[in-house]
């Protein structure tokens, strides 16, 4: 572990310190107080979807018991909170806004400022109401006025309350896996509709800012996962290529038309076969790339790319927990993700700290005016173990987590403009089409009573918070 008092003098003043979480994967309740399916709702009751059939029906009940897990969270000290508001919640089967529904946000943020933590609200974490998909979900433009409205909805009960605003988490994921790969809901497997949808997330994104900001909203962001693309082969033209590839489809096709207001011409040209140009309308990419005053970076692990075929395992990319998947990258199917030989965590991700690092400081080098960054995602899957005396001595999550912050404040000292850091997760959840079998919490959830216990990694996050206080 790198992690030391001086490593952590690294980090500004005001720092944020906090934890991540989303409705569909802790909330439950999944038709309470007239909330309706949303698209992981009805994919998880296809076989095959997600991993033993487990769905986010109840999830970690967090919808119940919200109040002792925000308690929870200020025993740990953290700064603030990032959740995601449900759409199909706020607006089931897309007929109107539920008070009731509202009202659940409306006391999660309540009682989080009581306890003295920061919400950080994100709009949309995946979990878009299946009604919708039904008129063709993001393959459809007239879904991004939709999310408009929801926005509007949420910013009404919120707004007084909430400062920090996140249009999407992820699109890559709920565009590319979603609609390419199909290994996320709804589970499409159709190249076009996921070109369509990553341009309607995008145009969804900005019209919300746009909207948002004239109500009053003076922090709005977005999310993105993103990741270095590093060549096997520096000097192999075949390497080079498929990782231009990569990089194109998992970081420039979303950083660019944000940041700059335009997608990357090499883009354009890959993916012109699967119909970008043809997704774009007059006028689309100027709202798209309206300012924002936040991007949040998801990381996990950086990847090796090839564009030979690989024989050193498999990457854990686009592999599904279920029914066979296809390659959510379109156009580059042919890309491979040799291993490195690095110790990998739960899921197969290699582990490399310095990669956050890189990865910062090249945002500051290639986009000007790039707005001040969050890590708004960083953390680890691990097998627990549950001691006898029921701790959870979880050295090697706390080992990645405290890589990875030593790793941000390397960016800092380097010029990255980083001012919050949130561990993924708060507590073990549905992970997706892995559901209950991957276990990202710093704190423990025993999914038969939901009793939740604050593993090893926890304590230690929670010091580190202490101890970079008492620097402030
Ligand atoms: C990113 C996603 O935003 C989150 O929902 C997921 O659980 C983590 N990655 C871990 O895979």
């Amino acid at each position: 572990m790198t992690n030391n008092a001086t490593e952590r003098r690294n980090f500004p003043a005001g720092f944020i310190w906090g934890s991540a979480t989303a409705a569909a994967q802790v909330e439950g309740a999944a038709w309470e107080d007239g909330k309706e399916d949303s698209v992981w709702d009805t994919f998880a009751r296809t076989p095959g979807n997600v991993k033993n059939l487990d769905t986010p029906a109840v999830a970690v009940d967090h919808y119940h018991r919200m109040p002792a897990d925000v308690a929870l969270m200020k025993d740990l000290g953290l700064d603030s909170y990032r959740f995601s508001t449900s759409w199909a919640r706020v607006r089931p089967g897309d007929r109107g806004t539920s008070s009731a529904g509202l009202d659940f946000y409306s006391r999660l943020v309540d009682e989080l400022l009581g306890a003295g933590i920061l919400p950080w609200l994100t709009l949309y974490h995946w979990d878009l109401p299946q009604a919708l998909e039904e008129k063709g979900g993001w393959a459809n433009r007239d879904t991004a006025y939709r999310f408009v409205e929801y926005a509007n909805d949420v910013y009404s009960a919120l707004g007084d309350r909430v400062q920090h605003w996140t249009t999407f988490n992820e699109p890559f994921c709920s565009s590319l896996l979603g609609y390419g790969s199909g290994v996320h809901a709804p589970g499409r497997q159709e190249p076009r509709a996921a070109i369509a949808a990553v341009h309607h997330q995008h145009l969804a994104h900005g019209m919300a800012v746009n909207e948002l900001r004239s109500r009053g909203a003076q922090q709005l962001g977005i999310t993105l996962n993103l990741s270095n693309s590093i060549p096997r082969d520096a000097s192999d033209p075949v390497d080079l290529e498929a990782a231009r590839l990569f990089d194109s489809l998992q970081n420039r096709i979303f950083l660019d038309p944000i940041l700059r207001g335009a997608y990357p011409e090499d883009s354009l040209k890959d993916l012109e076969p699967f119909g970008l140009a043809e997704a774009i309308r007059p006028g689309d990419l100027e709202i798209i790339g309206t300012p924002i005053d936040f991007l949040g970076v998801n990381h996990y692990h950086d990847d090796q790319i090839s564009g030979h075929p690989d024989t050193s395992g498999a990457d854990g990319h686009s592999g599904g927990a279920g029914r066979p998947v296809a390659s959510p990258w379109i156009g580059a199917e042919h890309i491979t993700f040799p291993s490195r030989g690095l110790p990998r965590t739960a899921m197969g991700w290699e582990v490399n700290p310095d990669g956050l690092r890189r990865l910062l400081v090249r945002l500051g080098e290639e986009y000007t005016d790039l707005p001040p960054l969050y890590i708004t995602e960083n953390g680890a899957a691990y097998d627990d173990v549950v001691s006898d005396d029921g701790s959870v001595p979880d050295a090697e999550r706390t080992g990645f987590i405290m890589d990875h912050i030593a790793a941000v404040g390397r960016a800092i000292d380097a010029g990255a403009d980083v001012r919050g850091y949130f561990v993924w997760s708060l507590m073990d959840n549905f992970e997706w089409s892995w559901g209950y079998s991957k276990r990202f919490g710093i704190v423990r959830v025993d999914y038969d009573t939901q009793e939740r216990t604050v593993k090893d990694s926890g304590l230690a996050y929670s010091r580190l918070i202490a101890a970079s206080r008492d620097e402030d």
